[in-house]
């Protein structure tokens, strides 16, 4: 039997320059490092404003899991179409008895796996506080016989980020970071054996701004009107990492940044 489960990691997906970046180059960064588990942020991949039905089937080929993160109900239908989304894992901080699942148990070939997806609260929208939120799931009965626990945390502040790695290092086997769209170089296995990065990056459009035309962004930023931004479409890539997890013990082994141009 292997002993490592090789995970891929993908940022955030921006508009369908971001999932065709996904449906050209995946299966190849899936062969050259032996993958055999992949998670997708989607919430940005509906037009660059959050998710549907049409890009979650688009993109769920591919992937094991998708996680979302602030921008989940950007779309009003997402909150009777988000229980069609067998492996879409929605922030699991927010109120009790709203629709969606904040994590997922899946099993891919002999090992159950956990993805737990969060909010974090600094620079952005209130929310339960992700840490006891993280720390109460984790009791679950049902987790205890699950060694593979991977935490996406969708949070602005590399602080905030940073402060979840410790308080997680050695409880779950990676936390990665979403939703600034930039990718950190900070990855990095810690003492206890939790792989962490401050975040995966984004895949769309790298020559703009977060994936949007940068024009836009820029005459928002000088004229203070506002405008809807659009996503650009130059220079794709495929931002995330690879996170190796002995199986057994449930530790990372190392973890790899992707950051890979995208011929469509
Ligand atoms: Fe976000
Ligand atoms: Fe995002």
């Amino acid at each position: 039997m292997q002993t490592n489960l090789t995970v891929l990691f993908i940022g955030d997906i921006v508009g369908k320059i971001g999932r065709k970046a996904v449906s050209s180059s995946i299966n190849k960064i899936k062969k050259e490092f032996g993958v055999d588990f992949t998670v997708i942020n989607i919430e940005n991949s509906a037009d660059g404003f959050g998710l549907n039905k049409k890009t979650y089937t688009e993109i769920e080929p591919y992937a094991d899991a998708c996680t979302a993160g602030n921008h989940t109900w950007d779309r009003s239908e997402m909150v009777q179409d988000i229980d069609l989304m067998n492996k879409l894992v929605r922030p699991v901080n927010l109120p009790d008895g709203i629709p969606g699942s904040g994590y997922l148990i899946t099993q891919k070939n002999d090992v159950k796996i956990l993805i737990i997806n969060a909010l974090g609260r600094i620079f952005m929208n209130p929310v339960d506080n992700p840490f006891f939120a993280i720390k109460n799931l984790l009791k679950k009965d049902e987790f205890q016989d699950i060694k593979i626990k991977i935490v996406d945390f969708h949070a602005e502040a590399t602080s905030e980020k940073e402060a979840l790695g410790w308080f997680l290092d050695g409880k779950v086997s990676a936390v990665i970071g979403t939703h600034t769209h930039v990718q950190t170089a900070d990855e990095r296995i810690l003492p206890q054996g939790t792989a962490y990065i401050s975040d995966a990056g984004m895949t769309g459009c790298h020559d703009g701004v977060l994936g949007f035309e940068k024009e836009q962004a820029l005459e928002r930023l000088l004229t203070y009107m506002p405008n809807r931004l659009k996503v650009c479409k130059d220079n794709p890539k495929i931002n995330g990492c690879i996170v190796k997890i002995n199986k057994e013990s449930g530790k990372a082994v190392s973890i790899t940044r992707i950051n890979r141009s995208c011929d469509i």
